[in-house]
Parts: C-alpha cells; sequence; structure tokens
C-alpha cells in the first residue's frame, strides 16, 4: 500500500502549493490536501487544522507540525496516543537570529533616536551605552532560542537564558526553573522572549517580571502573543520603566487596527514573520522524518504532551 498523507493548511492555494511541493518529494505517496478526506492516511501535515479534519483522519500513526510551535494544535482535541511532530529549526532558525539581533542593536544603537534627530532637522550624535550595562536574556534555551544567543555573541552582548532544564551554555549566564526567574529578570535589560506557549508560560511577561528588569528594559517578543499581558506592557513603558519591545506576535492575529499596541511609538510591530515556515527546509525535515519511521527508526522534535511543548 503507498504511503498515504493528509495535508491541511488554512488557505486553499498554500494547501495546493505545500500538496504540489511534497509530491515532488515522495513521488510515490498519495498527498492530499483537505477538504479531501484519507481516511486510511498514515500521517497528517498540518498548520492550524480543524477539528473536523482530525476527526476524519483519527487513524494516522503521526501528526507533523508546520510550524515549530505547537499550542494551537493542542488546543484541539487530538487522536489519543498520536505523536505529535514539531518542526526543529528547518530554516527559521538563521531568520530568527536575524530579527532578533536587529531588533536589539536597533535598540541599543538608538537608531530609531537618530534617525528622528536627522528627520527633524537636528544633529546629535549620541553614544550607546556601555555594552556591559546592557545584558540581554533570552527566555527560552531550545533550538531557537540557542541559536539566537550564540548569534548575539558575536555582537559583544553580556547574555543570560532561561529554561525549564538547567543548561551549561558557553557565554550565556544560565538560569533555570521557576526558582531562578526572578534572578534571570534581575541579571536582564533586554528580555527577549522564545518560550513555547504552555500553561506555565502564558503570561509571563507582566508586570511583575518587567518591574524586575533592569530599567528601562526592553522586550523583544517573538514566540507567542499570550506570552505578554498587552496592558501591563503599555503601562510600563507609559511609566518610563520599559523603554519599548519589539513585537512580531499577539493574542489576536492579525492585530486589530485599533489595538493600543499601534498607538505607542516606542513599540516596533511587525506581522508574525520573524521566522515563518521556510517550504524546502521543512518539507526536506518532515519527509527525512517520515523515512526514519517506515523503517521503525525513532525521530527527535515529538511533542512531550505532559510539558505541553
Ligand atoms: P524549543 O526547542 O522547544 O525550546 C523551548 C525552550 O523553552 C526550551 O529551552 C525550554 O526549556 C524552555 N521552556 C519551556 N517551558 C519553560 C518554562 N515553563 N520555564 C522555563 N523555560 C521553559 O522551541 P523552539 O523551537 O526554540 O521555539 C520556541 C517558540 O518560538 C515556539 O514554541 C514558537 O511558539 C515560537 N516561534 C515563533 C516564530 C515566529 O515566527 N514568531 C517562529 C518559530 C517559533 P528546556 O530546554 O529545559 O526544555
Ligand atoms: C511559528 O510561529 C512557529 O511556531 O513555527
Amino acid at each position: 500500500m503507498p504511503l498515504q498523507i493528509a495535508l491541511y493548511c488554512p488557505e486553499a492555494k498554500d494547501a495546493q502549493r505545500w500538496a504540489n511541493a511534497l509530491r515532488t518529494a515522495l513521488p510515490d505517496a498519495t498527498i492530499e490536501p483537505w477538504p479531501t478526506v484519507l481516511p486510511n492516511a498514515d500521517h497528517a501535515i498540518v498548520w492550524s487544522p480543524s477539528q473536523a479534519f482530525l476527526d476524519a483522519h483519527a487513524n494516522v500513526k503521526t501528526i507533523f507540525n508546520l510550524g515549530a510551535g505547537v499550542d494551537a494544535l493542542l488546543k484541539l482535541r487530538l487522536p489519543a496516543g498520536v505523536p505529535v511532530v514539531r518542526l526543529e529549526d528547518a530554516g527559521m532558525g538563521v531568520l530568527m537570529v536575524q530579527y532578533v539581533c536587529h531588533a536589539v542593536l536597533r535598540h541599543y544603537r538608538m537608531l530609531d533616536t537618530l534617525s528622528a534627530d536627522m528627520q527633524a532637522g537636528r544633529w546629535k550624535p549620541r553614544f550607546p551605552r556601555p555594552m556591559q550595562d546592557f545584558p540581554v536574556g533570552i527566555m527560552g534555551l531550545g533550538v531557537l532560542g540557542q541559536q539566537v544567543a550564540r548569534g548575539l555573541q558575536s555582537f559583544g552582548f553580556p547574555l543570560t537564558g532561561w529554561s525549564n532544564s538547567p543548561k551549561n551554555i558557553e557565554g550565556v549566564r544560565c538560569f533555570a526553573g521557576a526558582a531562578q526567574l526572578q534572578d534571570f529578570l534581575a541579571a536582564t535589560r533586554v528580555l527577549v522572549c522564545l518560550l513555547p506557549l504552555t500553561p506555565d508560560t502564558q503570561d509571563i511577561i507582566n508586570q511583575d517580571s518587567l518591574s524586575r528588569l533592569m530599567a528601562p528594559g526592553y522586550v523583544i517578543n517573538v514566540a507567542r502573543g499570550a506570552h505578554v499581558v498587552d496592558e501591563d506592557l503599555v503601562a510600563m513603558i507609559d511609566s518610563g520603566q520599559l523603554a519599548g519591545a519589539t513585537l512580531d506576535v499577539f493574542r489576536t492575529e492579525p492585530l486589530p487596527t485599533n489595538h493600543v499596541f499601534r498607538t505607542r511609538p516606542q513599540i516596533t510591530l511587525t506581522p508574525h514573520i520573524s521566522a515563518q515556515t521556510q517550504m524546502g527546509d521543512t518539507i526536506a525535515q518532515i519527509c527525512r522524518k517520515i523515512l526514519s519511521l517506515q523503517r521503525g527508526e525513532p525521530i527527535t522534535g515529538v511533542v512531550d504532551m505532559t510539558k505541553a511543548y
């Protein structure tokens, strides 16, 4: 029986592109995008699937997620016992490094202020603070967080990092677990969020955590919008305790046109593009894993349902 793969992408034109690319990579397989149902599909490959899709493909052996974060998928009723496999880097790492380094450097070098001065007719050189007073802290030292740490290291920033399990990363002052969160925040000025969204990490960037940063702090959120309590972030900016933020992800996407974030010039906004799924790398990674499973070999990137990431 040839391999069967059921595909779900929210946009029909994306689904066709992904289906065609998967057919090229796996020419002997049957690959059908929703709403076609393959009741005996071996695997599902999905981004933001509907419950109807999951219910119609309850017999799959594996669900491959077309992204690193599985928070949206885990909100649905998944077929019992079926492993969920997330993307591991798959070309997103380098994009995330570029985005975060750009955001940190733009803030550190005061490029927006300098540019505003020039636009207003002023010639006013400003000098950044000493780098030792500018530690960048990465919440989440996983696949993407560790790459971002390496990227920032090359610019000379002191680095802190926070994860669930203890880590030993050269050049990064590592903290772990809830017990060390406050120490991590106190040693951090620019906070970069690269956590998965789970019950433990939702709302983690709030008035309390922000007030513990070295002041004035700065926030770069490239993980999920629900990590941030929006009103707290805005209040901290308005009070001057926070210099500003770069936000790529939001509780509601697209970000509503009347959202308060759009009214604060200290907030730089982008539409969830910091590290978009890369089709070529993604298909190569998923196909490698499918072939490993066919040979009975273990694969990485399987979501631990007890941790929700
Ligand atoms: P990952 O490899 O699973 O890394 C997650 C990291 O977070 C790990 O270091 C983990 O600790 C840590 N962590 C999880 N829960 C924690 C907790 N309660 N307390 C402290 N640390 C905790 O994930 P990834 O591939 O780096 O991706 C991270 C997230 O980025 C994704 O979940 C996704 O939401 C987001 N993302 C966004 C975009 C975008 O375009 N904006 C693109 C890709 C990904 P351990 O190492 O100890 O497990
Ligand atoms: C994108 O946000 C992802 O989780 O890959």
